[in-house]
């Protein structure tokens, strides 16, 4: 038996609902065929965008769209991407292994018109290794400038009369890898080169009030596992120390769960230990938050303070800008990067939304990589069939929970023991309030067993509804064709006894459930 107690009134921090966002970048199905199909395919799509993704997405209201990359952005020229498709260029996208022939069919105006119908924000990211500060910047009059210049009429030809109002710029990625294998101190010297062009839109003096803001995101630590990668952000913000108003809002880094110890692991067929290891492996990123929180807030201090008129206070939010499960390769799969979603998959992705969501304080943007046919995504596709994974389910059930205020919550459960020669709790936990509504969700991350629960109030609460996603096998998935294995199911009510509450979680198991403060 588990108990969780929960005291609502003690209201703590409100979850940003960018902590809910997405990331589509060009690796081979990942945008065509995925999102992108043309107006002529077959395929039903608004305006070359599939229709299925685009009506499921908005099913879950994704608050951010990051695009074009990854590392396709460090060579991605957005000029390639705009005017008459017929005449936009082709070469091949050679990341990760693929040959791939890039039309450039999906450009900025294509993007836009994702965000506009799914009513995400973008972000965009600027290619910083083959591209030039020149470049960044036309980039950004192009998609945002209002008024007449040659470039906005551009764009006007090309469709959108009224700017984009594009608020988040990625400032190069991966930058101390495949990014251009940059120092910190090199890169911040690139970065500043590339803010310091961006228009101003009226910002930065006292008496003006900007027409635009733009947010400005610098490449986080190195590595997609930063745990104790500690140099290059202390290097990084030593180095923006130097300059004077330095530009900068965001910080990205980037996690994945790399699950690459064990060969005989396969995506859709593991043991336990790996189904545990996996699991296990996903916390990691709750000890990278709060490290690199740290150090940011560090680097901030060491920041000479400015003073006067002119003085414009700098706050860095640390933002995770891509994470997911990276498992084994398989050479068998469509493309090196595209995998089955299993239930395992959609645990760690229950986990990782609740250290967003526990982190509030420290968190405010992440994005899940990808959305559509690579790594850790919300949708798979194949020709003109598609496939809502188990992390799509998890998304959908935790949209409760955005913009929620945190609120106290207390959890006895059990260890399980030895599993992963360390102790992995069996429950997981976490609940938020809006208005007079409390939403709590619960992680059952036991194989084998099911869990008795209660939860207390302290006072009398209503229920309102609850969902499950759950399988009889953990390695359970949803394919193309068959009928779904992994899907969200109505909740069992829980008895009422009080001010407790009692009911029972299923084995390998998401439970959310709502309740009406009295
Ligand atoms: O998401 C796949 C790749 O992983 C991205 O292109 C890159 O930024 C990261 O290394």
């Amino acid at each position: 038996m588990s108990k969780i107690t929960i005291n609502a009134s003690n209201r703590g921090e409100r979850n940003n609902p960018n902590l809910h966002g997405q990331f589509v970048e060009f690796l081979r199905s990942g945008i065509y065929d995925g999102i992108w199909v043309g107006e002529d395919s077959a395929i039903p799509n608004y305006e070359g965008l599939r229709k299925d993704i685009v009506d499921a997405l908005k099913d879950i209201n994704p608050p951010l769209l990051r695009w074009p990359g990854g590392c396709f952005a460090d060579t991605y020229h957005w000029r390639d991407g705009v005017g008459p498709r017929e005449q936009r260029p082709k070469y091949y996208n050679e990341n990760f292994g693929t040959q791939q022939l890039e039309n450039n069919h999906f450009g900025t105006h294509e993007f836009m018109r994702l965000c506009e119908l799914v009513g995400a924000k973008p972000w965009f990211n600027i290619n910083m290794l083959s591209g030039t500060v020149r470049e960044t910047r036309e980039w950004v009059e192009y998609v945002n400038r209002e008024t007449a210049t040659t470039l906005a009429e551009e764009r006007a030809t090309n469709g959108h009369p009224e700017p984009f109002n594009v608020e988040y710029w990625g400032i190069g990625n991966e930058s101390w890898a495949g990014g251009g294998n940059y120092t910190a101190e090199g890169y911040a010297n690139e970065y500043r080169k590339h803010t310091s062009a961006m228009p101003l839109f009226g910002a930065g003096l006292p008496w003006t009030t900007p027409t635009q803001e733009l947010k400005m995101i610098a490449v986080g630590p190195d590595g997609n596992k930063p745990k104790e990668r500690v140099e290059w952000t202390k290097d990084f913000f030593k180095e923006l120390a130097k300059y004077r108003k330095p530009k900068i809002n965001g910080y990205d880094l980037h996690f994945y769960n790399w699950n690459m110890s064990d060969e005989t692991d396969k995506v859709t067929e593991f043991s336990k230990e790996a189904w545990y290891r996996v699991i296990k492996g996903s916390f990691e990123l709750e000890d990278v938050i709060e490290e690199q929180y740290t150090l940011i807030q560090q680097g901030l201090k060491a920041m000479p303070v400015e003073e006067g008129a002119f003085a414009t206070p700098i706050n860095v939010d640390l933002i995770v800008g891509e994470w997911g499960n990276w498992h084994n390769i398989d050479l068998t799969t469509p493309s090196i990067l595209w995998q089955q979603c299993t239930m395992r998959d959609a645990i760690t992705t229950a986990l990782t939304l609740d250290i967003f969501h526990r982190n509030c304080d420290k968190v405010q943007m992440a994005c899940v990589a990808q959305s559509v046919n690579v790594l850790n995504s919300l949708f798979l596709t194949n020709g003109n069939e598609i496939v809502l994974t188990p992390n799509y389910y998890v998304f959908k059930m935790y949209e409760a929970h955005k913009s929620g205020h945190k609120i106290d919550l207390a959890l006895e459960t059990n260890t399980l023991g030895n599993v992963c020669k360390e102790d992995l709790k069996k429950i997981y936990s976490f609940a938020s309030v809006k208005d007079d509504v409390v939403t709590v969700n619960i992680v059952n991350v036991s194989a084998d067993d099911s869990e008795k629960m209660t939860i207390n109030f302290g006072q009398k609460v209503e229920y309102i509804s609850g969902s499950v996603l759950s399988s009889e096998k953990m390695n359970d998935y949803n394919e193309f064709g068959v009928e779904e294995q992994v899907k969200i199911k109505d909740a069992v009510a829980p008895e009422i006894d009080g001010t407790n509450i009692d009911f029972e979680v299923a084995k390998a198991s998401v439970t959310v459930l709502q309740f009406k403060l009295d």
